[in-house]
């Protein structure tokens, strides 16, 4: 249990003065959620997509430039058809309302991960998204239909395609699917499960991590202000002393 975040440990205050750059977070436990209140899993990601706004304003609010969420992973597909159709009409009606949603926030909306395989009008929308967001000052990034390990294999193709034939870590991070965002300071992952579930892998190399036992849809900005104050007090050595 010791890997676990304990909540009562830590007092919420003020934003710490070492904060994450970066923030990414595995939203799990929507499905739990619902269940545990004798509900359909899809009203638990309904409920988790609500909070996916509050959470991601909050760290905006509180300095973090990026944020990174993991909407869907390339092995969700494994899924029952019908929870799959309602993530992606879920997905599609939140990409229409954050065109106005994140304005606010000066957020800039990017999805990584791999485009073939949703829908043909999901595609266009996210691409009018990124468009209609593109310069903001803070980043919002939706990992879907995404795979860590997808997601290099694609990078080092993008690199033959273009003639390498030897790579580099240089040459590799750069062809990620966002090369633009810094790495991820900090993982947070809900739900109870220690994994990365093939989330950021490259980038992640040196993320430090938080696994909550609250599920997605139960994450509130207080508990986010006990994890920031938490991340400020860790020691990063990156191999050093
Ligand atoms: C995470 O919640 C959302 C997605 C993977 C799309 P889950 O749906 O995995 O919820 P649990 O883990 O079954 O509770
Ligand atoms: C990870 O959650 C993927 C997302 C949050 C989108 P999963 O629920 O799919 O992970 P596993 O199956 O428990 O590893
Ligand atoms: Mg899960």
């Amino acid at each position: 249990m010791g890997f676990f975040f304990r909540r009562k440990e830590i007092k919420a205050s003020a934003v710490p003065e070492t904060l994450p750059r970066h923030i990414a977070f595995i939203m799990d436990g929507n499905g739990r959620w619902a269940t545990r209140r004798g509900l359909r899993r899809e009203n638990g990601h309904r409920a988790g997509a609500k909070t996916f706004r509050e959470i991601a304003r909050t760290c905006f609010q509180r300095g973090i430039e990026t944020v990174t969420v993991y909407a869907f992973s390339t092995e969700n597909w494994k899924r029952p058809k019908n929870e799959v159709d309602e993530i992606m009409r879920l997905l599609s009606s939140y990409i229409d309302e954050a065109f106005s949603d994140f304005k606010n926030e000066d957020a800039e909306v990017r999805f990584i991960g791999r485009r073939e395989g949703l829908s043909p009008e999901l595609q266009s929308k996210m691409d009018k998204l990124e468009r209609a967001s593109e310069g903001r000052r803070y980043r919002l990034r939706i990992a879907l239909n995404y795979g860590g390990r997808d997601e290099i294999v694609r990078a080092v193709n993008r690199l033959i395609e273009c003639g390498e034939r030897e790579v580099t870590e240089q040459m590799i991070s750069g062809a990620l699917d966002d090369s633009k965002a810094p790495d991820p300071d900090l993982v947070v992952r809900t739900g109870g499960d220690t994994r990365t579930s093939n989330f950021l892998l490259w980038q992640s190399a040196y993320a430090e991590y938080v696994f909550t036992k609250t599920l997605w849809p139960d994450l509130t900005p207080g508990e986010i202000d006990e994890i920031l104050s938490d991340f400020s007090k860790r020691h990063r050595r990156y191999g050093g002393l």
